[in-house]
Order: structure tokens, then sequence, then C-alpha cells
């Protein structure tokens, strides 16, 4: 039974980074129609601040709230700010930070789709109540790893497809890399974007060398380490198939930038970017 919720941790550190480069590909993408966004593992979509869940940790503290406080000159930062400020009145502060689902309803045009599937009861229930009356959304109680393949192959043209996990069920890092193995080589023109966290454990050493030996073709890894004191999660990283040729020139500066606000001062920081 799953019993993550999103709402726990929206607008951290690693949100901020995967909705940094989530934007900027949508961006990018959107521009060779027809265009679809697969979100597999959508979360609620919307989190607001004054929620049970957002209230008890206060991570967005430690990442949004910071960012937002931040002078920011990077035109692909500033894309994203200028997201998470539409609804919260364009000020520094902001009642609710917006997930995924809601970023690629923000950027995308009316005639491209979106899905989403969510396993979670109440957060699908939530999902269904927070985007339902958008026609170019469907939206599906689904297991992202027993369907994806099918509802990849239900949208023509091209493609994002969003791979962000709760990392919470036992195996869940070879059941990724077999999902991520079997929809590449199935969608070889497809874009992928998979998000993991960097916890200080074997697990996410041996997930790293197990993704980069399955051979995926136009393979970029992103690894952020912010040896941050306080979480468990010591940083966070993404693999992206077949990102934009641009991508490293583009985002380079956005990801220092974020790092330097995002980090514990106390402790070394460092991205690593690298392409297979
Ligand atoms: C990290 S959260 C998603 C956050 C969201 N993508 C965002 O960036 O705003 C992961 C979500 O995946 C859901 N989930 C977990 N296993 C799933 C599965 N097998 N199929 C579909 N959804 C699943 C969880 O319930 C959780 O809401």
């Amino acid at each position: 039974m799953l019993s993550y919720r999103h709402g726990f941790h929206a607008g951290n550190f690693a949100d901020v980074f995967k909705h940094f480069l989530l934007v900027y590909l949508l961006k990018k993408l959107k521009n060779k129609k027809p265009f679809s966004f697969i979100d597999a593992f959508a979360g609620a979509g919307k989190y607001f601040l004054n929620d049970p869940f957002m209230k008890k940790n206060k991570e967005y503290l430690n990442g949004i709230t910071k960012v937002l406080s931040s002078n920011i000159k990077d035109p692909f930062i500033k894309d994203y700010l200028d997201l998470v400020k539409i609804g919260n009145f364009n000020n520094k502060t902001i009642s609710f930070y917006p997930g995924s689902c809601l970023l690629s309803l923000m950027v995308l045009d009316k005639k491209d789709k979106i899905y989403l599937s969510e396993l979670h009861n109440n957060e699908f229930t939530i999902l269904k109540k927070n985007f339902e009356k958008n026609k170019n959304i469907k939206i599906e109680k689904k297991d992202a790893y027993s369907f994806l393949n099918q509802i990849i192959n239900f949208y023509k043209g091209n493609k994002l497809i969003l791979i962000d996990p709760s990392y919470e069920v036992k195996n869940e890092y070879e059941k990724i890399i077999k999902l991520v193995k079997h929809n590449t080589n199935q969608f070889p023109s497809s874009c992928f974007l998979i998000w993991y966290p960097v916890l200080e454990s074997e697990k996410t050493y041996l997930f790293i060398k197990k993704f980069i030996n399955t051979n995926v073709q136009n393979l970029t890894h992103i690894n952020i380490q912010l040896k941050n004191s306080f979480l468990r999660m010591q940083g966070t990283g993404f693999f992206i198939v077949n990102a934009p040729s641009n991508m490293k020139n583009d985002v380079s500066e956005g990801l220092e930038t974020l790092l330097e606000i995002l980090k514990d001062k106390n402790f070394k920081a460092q991205i690593n970017f690298n392409t297979f």
C-alpha cells in the first residue's frame, strides 16, 4: 500500500531542481507538434502551504522560498519562477506550490495533450478535482509500472515522459531501471526525465551505476550533491534520455545559481553533468 504524500515535501530543493528542468524541457519540446506530456507519477498537482502536510516539515522554506527571495538573472530560472508566481499574487510569498501537473498545464498550449496517472487513492481524488475540467488532460488511477507502455503508445508525435516515483516500494530502484530500459527501447525518439533522490547509502550509488550500465542511448546524467545536514536526502539527480542538444549550455548556469542559493553553506556542494 502506498503511503507517500508529496505534500510533505512539495517545493523543497529537489522539487526546485526538478521543476526548473521540467519547465525548460516542456518549453523546448512543445515546439514540435503534436506534443504530449505524460506524468506517470503525478501526485496531487497543487500543494497549499496551509495544508497539514505542507505545515508539518515546511521543506519549501529551504527550497522555493529561498529562490523567490533571491535576485535571479538567469532567464530559464525566471521562466520557472514566473509560473510559480501565477495565481500567487505575483510576489515573493506564495500560498500554494504548483506540482508537475500544474506547471505543465501552464506551459503547454491548448492543443497539447497531458496525461496524468496516480495510484494513491487520496492523491488521485485531489488530482481529479484539480484538473478534470481541463479538456486536454486525461487522468487515470493506473499503475505506471504496468501501463506506461500502453499510455506512451496511445499518444502520437513528440513526447516528454516524467518518471518521478516516491521510491517507497521494495525494489523500486530496480523497477525503475526495468521500466526505463523497456520504454526507451520501444519509444527511442521520446524524451524521458527520471528523478532520483541522493541518499547517503550504497543504494543511490548502485542505482546510478546500474542505470548507466543499461546503455540507454543519448543519456544525460545530472547529479547534484548538496550535503544538506538536516535532511536524509543529501542531494538529487536526474537522468534525461534524448535531451535537447543544447540543454547543457542552456541550463548549466541556472543549475549553479540554484545550487548557490539552496546549498548548506557549511558543506561542499557540487553538480556533475555528464552525457553518455
Ligand atoms: C514524487 S510524487 C510525484 C510528484 C509530482 N510528479 C510533482 O513533481 O509534482 C510520486 C507520486 O507517485 C505516486 N505513485 C507511486 N507509485 C505509483 C505507481 N506505481 N503508479 C502511479 N503512481 C504512483 C505516489 O502516490 C506519489 O503521489
